[in-house]
């Protein structure tokens, strides 16, 4: 049945139709409530599990919301486990390397080290301290686990629900989805922007934009004469999780060079244009089974963006610094170039989804300045930008009901 106009919000009646305040956008009131209430509550993703395949192999990451250095490590039972990177002598940093492979983590200062599990391991001099107890100075652990090989921690060492818990639905949904199993080369951009972290997310999570801010890169593999106005299939919001399936052009013309890179490339990129074989898709993958399917718009609460399409996945992280910056990282996934020419593709993928990323950083910073002067109070939400919407009420809400179980505690 064809759809009205105005429809997917009002499926939603919680919502409502009217406009938002943009306070929560740029208000450093605001801001620290969300880092109390979500940022130290919800489960965040810190990379991918394959970069740590055997027991010994480890990589850093830096959480830069909460200058923290965290070490992820993979124990001699295969256990993948979490530690903030602060030595328990003096506090210095353990692990100065982004990523390697070891038995023990020997801090650089004195030379404490830690075993895999985290325990303290070795004291130079040990017979000259008083009373050192042992079992209480290992590295202090964060709670840690991992979903299709992503690997996640939770800030709070008792986090409310665990992972599959906060995933629900929406995750079990996604379970299965063959790239996620798949080895693939891993690329990544990042770039530190003076924007709210959701106005980030909101710019990649609705394609109402893509006919005309992206017109001379990706639009035209979405939007054609099925799809001029850049209309979403469907948005399926899973508290506090959302998605949204998008269809492709099926009447897209690669530019001639995109054209020979897709032709060699190894996979699939974002713009090829593919659409799915639905019937092979986990549930959760174009739930709606559009048969032009050619992307989802994953949103992990709360700020990560897993985009999936036919064969292919990359995500978006963003790491608020304050109410109105944000660093954000890309990582894109493709499968290994097995020769020069499907290197060639792997290297214009990455440059059109770079190209792509850098015409909406353009608005951004624009739209963060005039909010945050009183410029434009409201935003009005078009129809097929529900995920903005959802966005909105699920922030809102997510911080009152924290803040309401924390006052109920008291
Ligand atoms: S601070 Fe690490 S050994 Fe002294
Ligand atoms: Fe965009």
């Amino acid at each position: 049945m064809a759809m009205t106009d105005t429809e997917l919000t009002l499926r939603h009646p919680e919502l409502g139709t009217g406009p938002v305040s943009t306070d929560v956008y740029w208000k450093p009131e605001f801001y620290e409530r969300e880092l109390r209430a979500i940022f130290r509550q919800g489960w965040l993703c810190i990379g991918r599990e394959e970069r740590i395949p055997a027991p010994g192999d480890f990589f850093t990451k830096e959480l830069p919301t909460f200058k923290l250095s965290i070490i992820v490590a993979r124990g001699k039972d295969g256990v993948v486990r979490a530690f903030h990177n602060v030595c328990q002598h003096r506090g210095a940093g353990v692990e100065l390397r982004d990523a390697g492979h070891c038995k023990v983590f020997t801090c650089p200062f004195h030379g404490w080290s830690y075993n895999l599990e985290g325990e303290l391991q070795g004291v130079p001099d040990q017979k000259a301290f008083y009373d050192l107890r042992r079992e209480k100075l290992g590295l202090p652990a964060l709670a840690c686990d991992t979903w299709e090989g992503f690997v996640f921690v939770n800030l709070n060492p008792e986090p409310a629900q665990g992972l599959r818990e906060y995933l629900g639905e929406f995750g079990a949904g996604l379970e299965g989805f063959a790239p996620f199993h798949s080895p693939t080369t891993e690329f990544e951009y990042t770039a530190r922007i003076q924007v709210n972290w959701k106005l980030m997310l909101d710019s990649f999570t609705e394609i109402y934009h893509v006919p005309v801010l992206h017109k001379r890169s990706v639009a035209s593999s979405i939007c054609g004469p099925n799809n001029p106005y850049g209309r979403v299939v469907d948005v399926v919001p899973r508290y506090p999780h959302r998605m949204a399936t998008l269809s492709g052009n099926p009447e897209y013309q690669p530019f001639p060079v995109q054209g020979l890179a897709y032709g060699l490339a190894a996979g699939p990129s974002v713009t090829s244009g593919g659409s799915g074989s639905p019937e092979d898709l986990p549930a959760g993958v174009n739930p709606a089974r559009d048969p032009l399917w050619t992307l989802d718009l994953n949103v992990f609460f709360p700020n990560m963006i897993v985009i999936v399409g036919p064969g292919m996945y990359f995500t978006h992280t963003m790491w608020p610094l304050h109410a109105g910056e944000t660093i954000w990282q890309m990582h894109g996934h493709l499968q290994p170039a097995a020769n020069a020419a499907q290197r060639f593709a792997q290297e214009n993928a990455m440059v059109e989804l770079r190209d792509a990323v850098m015409e909406d950083v353009n608005t951004l910073e624009r739209i963060q300045n005039a909010i945050s002067q009183g410029l434009c109070d409201e935003f009005v939400f078009h129809d097929h930008e529900l995920t903005l919407r959802y966005q909105h009420y699920t922030v809102l809400k997510w911080v009152e009901d924290f803040e309401k179980t924390m006052s109920a505690g008291r």
